[in-house]
């Protein structure tokens, strides 16, 4: 299958930069969002960070380049035609499963339908559509630009050839690919990772350390570059909460369970860099100046 036109659903942090990522690959990209001002600026954080990437050298097209193949629209029936839908709207299965019905009715097959969830198996996304085959796991890191990995997930029902296709597309993007073969809950990524950040959480519940001492123990003394609390305020602290829930929820294993402590950070609008503050506390900048007190 020859794919060139791509369209990511969902305008938030790992939408826009899935979407960057496919419009510098070359491919035509429409960006859909559930509003004209998250679309907006969703544009701005593109193209900043495509002049950024290409000021460095790392994007060989002029930046106005990049971005004429890039559109944004509210408008779902815009999407119709393109070869590749990619979901990554809110970790909630309810919203997951509207998105997926929604785009079974706009594009027939054989364009591919693949989400972006951190936890939710494929196929109980797959299983509101008429052609599940044509359905698999697509699953980036954040920041989206910047990250050299995707992992991509077979559910049961999905075509090999789909997959292949999935497989070719990430390398496309210059991004190595991880394969997952059986459609665990949290797949490789989380399954593997999330479980040491509800026990850095713990630790701070218990008053064993304080997050800068967890975050530089994982930094220097494993050779990660972000500690878990740095990592969290980068993805969403209410975004690792759904995932948790999630994965909890669909496994009902005690180490995925989501901590106290990080559903009262949600509550209280700690929600991480994108709300000045989580773990910590940012300026109008972006720059770390704090801790923030726990709610
Ligand atoms: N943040 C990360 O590091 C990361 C990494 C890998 C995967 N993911 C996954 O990617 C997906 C998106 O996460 P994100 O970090 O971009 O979150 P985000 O909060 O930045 O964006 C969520 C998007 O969902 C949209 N949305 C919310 N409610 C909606 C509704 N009812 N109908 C339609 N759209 C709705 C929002 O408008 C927003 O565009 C999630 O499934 C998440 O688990 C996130």
């Amino acid at each position: 299958m020859v794919m060139r036109r791509v369209a990511v659903v969902g305008a938030g942090l790992m939408g826009h930069g899935i979407a960057q990522c496919a419009a510098q690959a070359g491919y035509a990209v429409q960006l859909w969002g559930i509003g004209d001002a998250e679309l907006a600026g969703a544009r701005a954080r593109i193209a900043e960070s495509v002049a950024k990437l290409h000021a460095k050298g790392k994007i060989a097209d002029p930046p106005a380049a990049v971005l004429a193949r890039l559109q944004t629209t509210t408008e779902m029936a815009d999407l119709a035609g393109a070869d590749l839908y990619i979901e990554t709207v809110v970790e909630r299965i309810e919203v997951k499963h509207d998105i997926f019905r929604r785009l079974d009715d706009l594009a027939p097959p054989p364009a591919l339908i693949a989400s972006n969830t951190s936890t939710i198996p494929i196929g109980r996304l797959a299983a509101v559509v008429r052609h599940p085959e044509r359905c698999l796991g697509i699953h980036f890191t954040s920041p989206v630009p910047l990250m050299p990995v995707a992992e991509i997930i077979r559910a049961p029902k999905t075509d090999p050839a789909v997959f292949e296709t999935a497989v070719a597309f990430v390398r496309s993007l210059g991004k190595e690919v991880i394969r997952v073969e059986k459609d665990v809950a949290g797949f490789v990524f989380n399954r593997v990772n999330l479980p040491s950040t509800v026990e850095a959480i713990r630790l701070v519940e218990m008053g064993a350390a304080g997050v800068e001492d967890i975050d530089k123990a994982m930094r220097l003394g494993f050779g990660r570059p972000m500690g878990p609390f740095e990592t969290a305020d980068m993805v969403g602290l209410d975004t690792g909460y759904f995932a948790l829930s999630a994965l909890w929820r669909e496994t009902g294993e005690e180490k995925f369970r989501p901590p106290e402590l990080l559903r009262r950070k949600v509550e209280a609008g700690q929600l991480g860099r994108k709300a000045g503050r989580g773990w910590y506390v940012y300026d109008g900048d972006g720059a770390r100046i704090g801790i923030a007190p726990l709610p």
